[in-house]
């Protein structure tokens, strides 16, 4: 018999964190954690299966489509934006051809299995281009629909990654004679800015907030990299693994759609440094601009409208901006820190 299991990818990352922790207690199903490193120590307790690999490594994914059977894939390894500019084909490489065969993996799974497998897909803000900076701020809440220009590797890939999702989900080999419709059980969220308390982004463009916290919290200086004027949503990494947990419980019928924006706060840089400075006081953070990762936050929204998540699946994040740094980021990063 073959086990069962929820694999999660990018285990090591920073949503993987958060959410294995989560999982670990909302689900009685064995987790396996995939990673290119070895399982972070503080993670391997929460897992009962965990394996070092490359999910573009087919003779590895056809091992666990052997050996364990898998309801549910929470597919999180990427490469994040400002990385993804340096090498576009790794990015492509890894972003696209990873998540398509972690969807054909869901697919075999499903097929042996008889029934549907979740498929969780993070996706982002990216896959968002403004056009102009005056554009950006006429646009108000950007519904999901709307402005699907990106303008990074790593942007194209995601809102490809969704199409492909989609078409797994639904349309996959339609012209056979045996339907596989909704044996892919599809669902994913744009992700906006995150910001955890435990581990820092590596790798991102919306890297600057986190930073300039923790910065703070170690009693070092930082240079932040954009604008004081810039604003992109930005949500807590509690918030973010909220969104997914309740996404993937959702009914199907539930559900509208298959991608949906998620967002707490939209503040902009300099509003994210002021409240910085009135817990930490003494923090040193000042602006070196970099034009290109400035660019690139230029072309994200400044806000998303997440009315469709509110409607079909009660989304509503505990935290907004002043909570976030009050109940949960400042005390959270002071005890990490120790201070
Ligand atoms: N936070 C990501 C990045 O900055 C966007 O999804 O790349």
């Amino acid at each position: 018999m073959r086990k069962p299991i929820i694999l999660i990818t990018g285990a090591n990352g920073e949503i993987g964190h958060g959410l294995i922790r989560s999982l670990s207690q909302s689900s009685q199903t064995d987790k396996m954690g995939l990673d290119l490193d070895n399982l972070d120590k503080s993670i391997r307790p929460h897992v009962q299966e965990s394996l070092q690999g490359n999910i573009l490594d087919r003779n590895l994914l056809e091992r666990i489509n052997a050996e364990f059977e898998v309801s549910a894939i929470y597919h999180l390894a990427a490469i994040l934006s400002t990385r993804g500019e340096f090498s576009p084909m790794t990015a492509h490489d890894v972003n696209v051809g990873g998540t398509i065969n972690l969807l054909h993996l869901a697919m075999e799974q499903s097929i042996s299995r008889g029934q549907p497998v979740k498929f969780f897909f993070p996706s982002s803000i990216a896959v968002y281009g403004m056009n102009s900076l005056d554009a950006k701020n006429l646009a108000g809440p950007v519904s999901e629909d709307e402005y699907r220009h990106p303008e990074t590797i790593y942007g194209c890939n995601k809102l490809y990654c969704e199409n492909l999702g989609i078409y797994f989900s639904r349309f996959y080999k339609r012209l056979s004679a045996v339907s596989s419709h909704g044996r892919v059980d599809f669902r994913s969220i744009r992700l906006p800015g995150l910001i955890s308390t435990q581990t820092l982004p590596a790798g991102g463009t919306s890297d600057f907030a986190p930073e300039m916290i923790h910065r703070a919290a170690q009693n070092k200086p930082y240079h932040c990299f954009v604008r004081d004027d810039s604003t992109i949503p930005f949500m807590t990494m509690e918030d973010a693994i909220n969104a997914i947990l309740k996404l993937m419980e959702a009914e199907e019928d539930s559900l509208s759609r298959s991608v949906y924006n998620v967002t707490s706060f939209s503040p902009s840089a300099g509003e994210f440094r002021d409240k910085t400075l009135t817990y930490f006081p003494e923090a040193k953070i000042d602006y070196i601009i970099n034009d290109k990762r400035q660019s690139i936050v230029d072309s994200w929204p400044a806000q998303v409208d997440d009315s469709k998540a509110r409607k079909d699946w009660s989304w509503k994040p505990k935290h907004d901006f002043d909570s976030a740094f009050e109940n949960y980021l400042i005390p959270e990063i002071k005890k990490r820190y120790e201070i």
